[in-house]
């Protein structure tokens, strides 16, 4: 009986370490907050763009909440971000949007990853 509930605990114990194991790359996949805000700041993104509410371009919470659950979403916002475009704005009028300058396309992806977990 003893054996058996000694065999128990460590079971238990085993379970959570596993899970404790795969929480990890859960966390690392999540986005670089601080390196995705510094590549926006060093870019100019926040002329146009506010985090929590519209400016000449729309909200990050607006472009997270636009984009949730959509599998592309990723993908769509790095070529938007990669390749510009025209983009409309309030008064009608409209440019080229910017082109973001970064060092790789892994820094570019953190910062979409961040604005699309924006809330
Ligand atoms: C001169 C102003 C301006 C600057 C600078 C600018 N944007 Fe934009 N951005 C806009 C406007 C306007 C739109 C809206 C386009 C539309 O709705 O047609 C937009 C759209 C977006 C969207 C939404 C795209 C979508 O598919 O919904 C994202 C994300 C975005 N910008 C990110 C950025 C980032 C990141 C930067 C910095 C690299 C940046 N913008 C710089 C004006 C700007």
């Amino acid at each position: 009986m003893i054996k058996r509930s000694v065999l128990n605990s460590a079971l238990i114990l085993a379970v959570l370490a596993l899970s404790a194991t795969f929480m990890i790359p859960t966390a690392a996949q999540a986005a670089d907050e601080a390196a995705a805000r510094e590549l926006a700041r060093a870019n100019n993104c926040f002329k146009c763009h506010a985090v929590d509410k519209k400016k000449d371009g729309p909200g990050f919470n607006e472009t997270a909440a636009k984009y949730k659950g959509k599998a592309d979403a990723q993908a769509k916002l790095v070529k938007h971000l990669t390749t510009g475009g025209k983009v409309k704005f309030e008064d009608g009028h409209e440019e080229e949007h910017k082109v973001i300058k970064a060092k790789d396309e892994a820094q570019v992806k953190n910062l979409v990853d961040w604005i699309l977990s924006v809330k």
